[in-house]
C-alpha cells in the first residue's frame, strides 16, 4: 500500500484535517513533518468539532500519531491538547529532535511583528519564526534537553542572557521568565512528555517495512512554504510533500501517493500577495457562508477565487497525484463563479507562479466565468451533483490535467463525495 502525503495545495486552511480524518480508517500512523501550533486542523463529528495544532487529525480515529524532528513544539500547547483528548497519550510519539518553542521565541515573534509596522507579515504569533531561526542557526533547545537538567541548564545559560538582551534592549520588551524558572518549568513539561519521547523515524521506517499504510499530514500550504511561497509573507518551515522525507526521517519517496487539498475558492491569513482576491460585499458573503475566520488566531480569512495558477505550481512542485476538492457548498448559490486561469504580467501571460516578486506583485489575474449551481445538501455521489457544479469540477481537471478524488460538500466527516 503506497504511503500518503496530504499537502495544502493554497494558502493553508484548505480542509487538510477533514481530509486525513476520512483517510485515516484504515492507516496504521499519521505524521506531522514540519509546522507548529500555527496549523489548526478541523475534524467535526456529529456534534464534536476538534481543532488540533500539534497533534496530527488521526488522533481522532485513535491512530498512531507522530510528531517527527521537523515539527517545533510549543510543549505547554501540546499537553493541554492531550488534556483535551483523555488517554490519547498512549497513541502520540514524539521524537526527541523536535525543536521546543520557548516563551521567548513568542515574546520576539510579537515584537519582530510591532517592530515591522505596516511591514508586518501577519504571524499567528506563536513563536513559529523564531524557533525555527534558532533550530537553523543551531541555537535551538530540543525535546530531548527537556529530559536531562545539565543539558537544558547549559543551553540556557549560554541562550538566555541573549534573548533577553534582544527583547529587552533590543525591542523594550520584557522578558518574563527568569533563566532559573524557564529550566524549573521546562524540565516540568519534559517530565510530563518523556513517557512519549521516542524515535519516531525508527518506529515510522519500521512500519512502512511492514507494508502499514502511513499518511503524512502537511500543516500551512504550499504558498506558505519558506522557500517557494510568496516570501517573505510565509511561514518558516517547507511546506511541500518532499519535506515529509525530511522531516520524518524516512524513505518511501518510490511508494507513495501525494494528495493535494484545494478550496474551490481561495483564502488566506495574514498578510501577502493575493492575485485572485475578491474585496467588498461578494468577499464578506463568502466570508460568512463559508465561516472563514482562522482555527488558530480567529481571524477574519481573505477570500479569493479559485487559482488555477496557484494550483498548477503547487501540482508541480509538489508532484500532485490527485486533488481533494473541499467547500464546493460555500459556492452554493452563487449565480456565476470565477475561475483565475492565468496572470497577466504586463503584456506577457503565464499559467505558473513567476519566481520574481515584482512579476508576481504586477500580476492580474485572467478570469474564467463558469455558470453557479445550487446544491441540496443530499448529493453522495459525484452524478448527483447539477451539472454547472459537475462542470467546474471538470473544468478543474482538465485545465491541470489531474483527478479530483474527492469533493467536500460540508464540514462533516461523511460530507464527502469520492470520485473515480
Ligand atoms: P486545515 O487547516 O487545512 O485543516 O483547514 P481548517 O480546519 O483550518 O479550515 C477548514 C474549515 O473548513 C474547517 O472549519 C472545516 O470544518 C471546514 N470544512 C472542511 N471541508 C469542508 C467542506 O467541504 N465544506 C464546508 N462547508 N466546510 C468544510
Ligand atoms: P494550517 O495548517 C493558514 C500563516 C499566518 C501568516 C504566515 C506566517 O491550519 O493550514 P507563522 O505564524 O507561521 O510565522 O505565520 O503563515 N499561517 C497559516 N495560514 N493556515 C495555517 O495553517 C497557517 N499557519 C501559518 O497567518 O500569514
Ligand atoms: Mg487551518
Amino acid at each position: 500500500m503506497p504511503s500518503l502525503i496530504i499537502v495544502g495545495t493554497q494558502f493553508g486552511d484548505e480542509g487538510k484535517g477533514k481530509i486525513v480524518d476520512y483517510l485515516a480508517e484504515t492507516a496504521s500512523a499519521v505524521v506531522r513533518f514540519q509546522g507548529g501550533n500555527n496549523a489548526g486542523h478541523t475534524v467535526k463529528v456529529g456534534q464534536r468539532t476538534y481543532k488540533f495544532h500539534l497533534l496530527p487529525s488521526g488522533i481522532v480515529k485513535k491512530k498512531k500519531c507522530f510528531l517527527s524532528p521537523g515539527v517545533v513544539i510549543d510543549p505547554v500547547v501540546l499537553l493541554q491538547e492531550l488534556k483535551a483528548l483523555k488517554g490519547a497519550g498512549k497513541n502520540v510519539v514524539i521524537d526527541p529532535r523536535c525543536t521546543v518553542i520557548m516563551p521567548y521565541h513568542v515574546e520576539l515573534d510579537i515584537l519582530f511583528e510591532k517592530h515591522k509596522g505596516k511591514k508586518k507579515i501577519g504571524t499567528t504569533n506563536k513563536g513559529i519564526g523564531p524557533a525555527y531561526g534558532d533550530k537553523v542557526s543551531r541555537q535551538g533547545i530540543r525535546i530531548e534537553d527537556l529530559l536531562d537538567k545539565k543539558m537544558l541548564a547549559e543551553k540556557l545559560n549560554i541562550l538566555y542572557p541573549i534573548r533577553k538582551k534582544m527583547i529587552e534592549d533590543l525591542f523594550g520588551g520584557k522578558m518574563k521568565y527568569s533563566n532559573n524558572k524557564l529550566l524549573n518549568d521546562y524540565l516540568k513539561l519534559g517530565g510530563l512528555l518523556k513517557p512519549m519521547v521516542k524515535d519516531t523515524s525508527f518506529e515510522l521506517s519500521e512500519l512502512l517495512k511492514k507494508k502499514k499504510l502511513v499518511i503524512f499530514e502537511g500543516a500551512q500550504g504550499t504558498f506558505l512554504d519558506n522557500s517557494f511561497g510568496t516570501y517573505p509573507y510565509v511561514t518558516s518551515s517547507h511546506t511541500l510533500a518532499s519535506n515529509a522525507f525530511t522531516g520524518s526521517g524516512v524513505t518511501c519517496i518510490k511508494n507513495t501517493k501525494v494528495i493535494g487539498v484545494a478550496k474551490a475558492y481561495t483564502t488566506r491569513v495574514g498578510e501577502g500577495n493575493f492575485v485572485s482576491e475578491i474585496k467588498g460585499e461578494l468577499g464578506d458573503y463568502i466570508r460568512k457562508v463559508g465561516h472563514e475566520f482562522g482555527t488558530t488566531t480567529g481571524r477574519p480569512r481573505r477570500i479569493g477565487w479559485l487559482d488555477l495558477v496557484l494550483l498548477r505550481t503547487s501540482k508541480r512542485l509538489n508532484g500532485l497525484d490527485e486533488i481533494a476538492l473541499t467547500k464546493l457548498d460555500t459556492l452554493s448559490g452563487l449565480k456565476e463563479i470565477k475561475i483565475c486561469i492565468a496572470y497577466k504580467i504586463g503584456n506577457k501571460k503565464v499559467s505558473e507562479v513567476p519566481a520574481f516578486t515584482k512579476d508576481l506583485m504586477n500580476a492580474e489575474p485572467v478570469y474564467k466565468t463558469m455558470k453557479g449551481f445550487t446544491l441540496n445538501g443530499k448529493e453522495k455521489t459525484f452524478g448527483q451533483l447539477p451539472e454547472e457544479a459537475k462542470a467546474f469540477v471538470k473544468f478543474i481537471e482538465k485545465e491541470l490535467k489531474i483527478k479530483i478524488s474527492m469533493i467536500g460538500t460540508g464540514p462533516e466527516r461523511g460530507q464527502l463525495i469520492t470520485k473515480k
